[in-house]
Formats: C-alpha cells, sequence, structure tokens
C-alpha cells in the first residue's frame, strides 16, 4: 500500500480497493488525539469499542492513556501493514503484538465483517470510535441497522466519535435513536459527529 505523509508528519497509507487513505490527510495521529480520544473523554479503565481497527492509530491512543479495547476489522493486510509502521505512540508497541497474533489484557481485535461480529460482542463500552472509510464506499457500517447494533453495547453515558457528518451518517444514526452533535473541526471545513443515547 502507498504511504502518504500527513499534515503532522504522520504517515498513512492508501487502500488500493477503497482508493481511500486510512486516516485524515491534514494530520493522522492528530486525528487520532482530536476527533476520537478527546471528544469521547477517553482516560484511564474507559472501555473502547473501535471499529475499523486499520493501522491501529486510534486504538493505540486510546491505549496510551490507559484505556482498554475490543477493535473490529475484517481486513488481515491492515493488521500486517502495521508492522512496517512506527508511530511516536509507545503503545504502538501493543498494536503490533496482537496485530499479528499475540495476546494483551487491554486489546482484543475480533476479526470478521463488523455487521456480524459485532453481535458477538457482550461486553459495554464508555466510548465508541466509528472509523469506516466513508459511506460511499464503506456502506455496510453507516446503516441504521448497525447502529442499532452499537447502540446496544453502549453504556448510558456512552459517547461515539465519527469523522463523517455525512447527512446519511447523521440521518441515520438519529433514525437508530442517538442525539447527534457537531464534533470538532480538524482538517477540513465541517464538523465531525458525535453521537449519545437519548
Ligand atoms: C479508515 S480505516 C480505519 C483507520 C483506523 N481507525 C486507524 O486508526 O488506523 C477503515 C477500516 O475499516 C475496515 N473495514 C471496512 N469495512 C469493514 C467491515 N465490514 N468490517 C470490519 N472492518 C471493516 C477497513 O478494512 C479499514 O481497515
Amino acid at each position: 500500500m502507498k504511504r502518504v505523509i500527513t499534515g503532522d508528519g504522520s504517515i498513512t497509507l492508501r487502500n488500493p480497493e477503497y482508493d481511500e487513505c486510512y486516516h485524515s490527510k491534514s494530520g493522522a495521529l492528530e486525528e487520532s488525539e482530536l476527533k476520537y480520544i478527546q471528544p469521547c473523554k477517553v482516560t484511564k479503565d474507559k472501555k473502547v469499542l473501535d471499529i475499523g481497527f486499520g493501522l491501529g492509530y486510534n486504538a493505540a491512543a486510546a491505549l496510551e492513556v490507559g484505556a482498554t479495547v475490543v477493535s473490529l476489522e475484517k481486513d488481515t493486510q491492515a493488521l500486517k501493514a502495521t508492522q512496517q509502521l512506527s508511530i511516536p505512540l509507545k503503545s504502538y508497541s501493543i498494536i503490533k503484538s496482537v496485530a499479528s497474533g499475540k495476546q494483551h489484557s487491554r486489546l482484543k481485535i475480533i476479526l470478521g465483517d463488523a455487521v456480524n461480529t459485532i453481535k458477538t460482542i457482550k461486553e459495554k463500552f464508555d466510548a465508541v470510535f466509528l472509523d469506516p472509510f466513508s459511506p460511499p464506499k464503506n456502506p455496510e457500517l453507516w446503516t441504521e441497522s448497525f447502529f442499532r447494533d452499537i447502540k446496544k453495547l453502549m453504556k448510558p453515558k456512552a459517547i461515539l466519535a465519527t469523522y463523517s457528518c455525512a447527512r446519511v451518517t447523521r440521518d441515520n444514526l438519529k433514525k437508530a435513536g442517538f442525539i447527534v452533535k457537531d464534533g470538532p473541526i480538524i482538517g477540513r471545513r465541517s464538523p465531525s459527529t458525535l453521537a449519545y443515547l437519548e
């Protein structure tokens, strides 16, 4: 996969199948921190559901502050790609280790189509990182029905964050029963999206 240097100097990759990068070109690491960790108020001992593990940047940022993470990912190529990357977060060593098949007490990667694997999860989460590719390219993870499955796994005060503010994203979140608000504006004109339980 082609390497792309993002605005904060961190590297992302371009996925040839989706013809999209794994992160915002304005800054891959900045995106993890400002669009996911901070708005979801992720701190030590919080539980995070990470949808679209990808290269593991969001998961690493959550591990870095002491959270426990369950990640969903269908593509073993993304897991393999982590072995060639280095990012300035100590927890990236956990990402590489778990992506290569080892176990860790604070990170679990569930392999398979998230539409199905999400139904197997029994625990509840304080935060959800919803980070698939864009709605037109990756529609199955932006549906009302998938959002209803996410909702079942959220604690009452949990926060869902996603970079997308697309109409379909917000409409389907609302249809699934979420309260939807603007998230931070980082690296583009439009805000990201935060969603809460009613
Ligand atoms: C934008 S990337 C995620 C970047 C990642 N959050 C990070 O911090 O590096 C989207 C990821 O969602 C995964 N994905 C897409 N559709 C999926 C599906 N139906 N089930 C599970 N994972 C999926 C892709 O393989 C890709 O790794």
